[in-house]
């Protein structure tokens, strides 16, 4: 994805996605570091960029401000979201609703068959967002947040339904 989408997600509120930068991860590693237990390292983030052959991560900016980034992952018919984080001063605005649609759109176009992610039992705001857009849980994966043994729940979303 390397095109920019530009779209007013509210009155006033234009968020543009472009492909995800080298230049971005001292703002991604600070977004990231804020919003998980068990953050992903500028490392991690940049394997994604240079040698994932599967992932093609895009960022969400508020004129030069990355407000949020997502990484999927696009395996033969699959897509599966490996991360997606919205900076919290700009949560429930619809920047992670912008940056799901617009992955699950790549999917499309890859003609995908399904998506797949996993979510923190205890993530409700997560797990509100994925079961809006149409996943729905397809199981339990116990104790897979090793830090705080908390179960994963793996949703799926079948991209063939019309
Ligand atoms: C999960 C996350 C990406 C959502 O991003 P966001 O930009 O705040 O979400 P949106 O504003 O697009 O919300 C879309 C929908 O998600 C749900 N939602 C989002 N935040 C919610 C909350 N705090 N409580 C309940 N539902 C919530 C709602 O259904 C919302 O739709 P609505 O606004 O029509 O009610 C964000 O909270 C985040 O980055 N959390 C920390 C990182 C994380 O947990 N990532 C997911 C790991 S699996």
């Amino acid at each position: 994805m390397n095109q920019i989408v530009s779209i007013e997600i509210a009155a006033g509120l234009r968020i543009h996605l472009r492909a995800m930068q080298l230049e971005d991860l001292p703002q991604i590693v600070a977004i990231e570091a804020q919003s998980h237990l068990e953050p992903w390292t500028q490392h991690a983030f940049r394997a994604e960029m240079e040698t994932s052959l599967v992932a093609q991560p895009f960022v969400a900016l508020r004129q030069d401000e990355i407000v949020g980034y997502i990484v999927p992952w696009f395996v033969a018919d699959e897509l599966q979201i490996a991360n997606i984080t919205v900076k919290e001063s700009f949560r429930q605005l619809g920047v992670g609703r912008l940056l799901l649609a617009h992955a699950l759109e790549l999917a499309q176009q890859r003609h995908c068959r399904v998506a797949y992610l996993e979510v923190r039992d205890s993530n409700a705001a997560a797990r509100a967002l994925y079961a809006s857009m149409g996943f729905v849980v397809e199981g339990v994966r116990p104790k897979y947040y090793g830090r705080a043994q908390e179960d994963a729940i793996l949703m799926k979303k079948d991209l063939l339904e019309a």
